[in-house]
């Protein structure tokens, strides 16, 4: 008798693991039949975004990075505020800092033009964050594609899932870890921020009190623009790559052996731990950074999707149907 239920426990649990494996298939050419036009119509909207404001690459490439992280690539962190939701836009990783909102809903009506009903919105954050990446002469990949778009979201597992500017090395890891990505992934990841920005608030504990671990010139130039004292000057923006804020190339990681790194979760990844050795390889490597960028772009973008009959396809980005 024990054994007959062990038994059919152990089916029960073999059919769920392989339909969860089959449920992930993600493929480039999921919308060939159904939307043939999905990705050109969705590049032209992103390019010409990013043609009006160059920084808008960076924004858009962090948002992919936050839906993810967050109940997996759903777009759950595009939904607003509703008596059933309750947004993650709004936790502190997020607020007043996640940008590129109104991008993902011109890109989604001129998909819906075409193919109403069709293309998800996590699917768009995803081709949109390869774009950009193009777009700023970073590399680019074959965007996989199939995921459908959550009718829930977790302000707070947004809370506690998303890397924080203050984290430790060790947190870091254990973060990204639990996500399925490894250090060399996180490391790659992290080279993003050889574009777009960070406010005053984010990094003035480091240009004030960090003094062992920062470059002197850098911290008193980052001084400027960046008052010591709460909130004065709390939005001032710096650029996270001091030397090639435009463009995507491994300045980044030559920063930070430079200790010139503008966060603090940036410079931990070249502070004497277990991630040095990579932050020098992509330091002497642009080309190796491009790849493993790319290969952890993909790798990220197949963070528990909702596949099949999962999820919904919205009809606009910030709320359920
Ligand atoms: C390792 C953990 C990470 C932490 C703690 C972190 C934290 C931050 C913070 C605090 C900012 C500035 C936000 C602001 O001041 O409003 C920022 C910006 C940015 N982050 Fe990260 N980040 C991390 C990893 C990543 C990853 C994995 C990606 C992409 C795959 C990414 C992409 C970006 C981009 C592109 C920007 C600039 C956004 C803009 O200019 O709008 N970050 N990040």
């Amino acid at each position: 008798m024990v054994t007959a239920v062990v038994r059919a426990a152990t089916m029960v649990m073999l059919l769920l693991l392989s339909c969860s494996a089959c449920q992930a298939q993600l493929s480039p050419t999921f919308y060939a039949n159904t939307c043939p036009n999905a990705l050109s119509t969705i590049r032209t909207s992103i390019r010409s975004a990013i043609a009006r404001e160059r920084r808008m690459a960076a924004s858009l490439i962090r948002l992919h990075f936050h839906d993810c992280f967050v109940q997996g690539c759903d777009a759950s962190i595009l939904l607003d505020n509703s008596p059933s939701i309750t947004s993650e836009k709004f936790v502190t990783q997020n607020d007043n800092s996640v940008r590129g909102f109104e991008v993902i809903d011109q890109a989604k009506s001129a998909v819906e033009n075409v193919c109403p009903g069709v293309v998800s919105c996590a699917d768009i954050l995803a081709v949109a964050a390869r774009d950009a990446s193009e777009y700023v002469g970073g590399p680019s990949w074959k965007v996989k594609l199939g995921r459908r778009d959550s009718t829930t979201a977790s302000a707070s597992l947004a809370s506690s899932q998303l890397p924080r500017f203050s984290d430790s090395l060790q947190n870091l890891i254990r973060l990204f870890g639990s996500k399925g990505l490894n250090e060399r992934d996180m490391v790659a990841l992290s080279g993003s921020h050889t574009i777009g920005q960070a406010q005053c608030v984010t990094f003035r504990d480091r240009i004030y009190n960090n003094a062992s671990d920062i470059d002197a010139g850098f911290a008193s130039t980052r001084r400027r623009n960046c008052p010591a004292t709460s909130p004065n000057g709390n939005g001032n923006l710096a650029p996270l790559d001091l030397v090639t804020p435009n463009s995507f190339d491994n300045n980044y990681f030559k920063n930070l052996l430079q200790k010139k790194g503008l966060l603090q979760s940036d410079q931990v990844l070249f502070s004497g731990g277990s991630t040095d050795s990579i932050v020098n390889e992509y330091s002497r490597d642009p080309s190796t950074f491009s790849s493993d960028f790319a290969s952890a772009m993909i790798k990220m973008g197949d963070i528990e999707p909702l596949t099949g009959s999962a999820g919904i396809i919205r009809r606009i980005c910030s709320a359920v149907n």
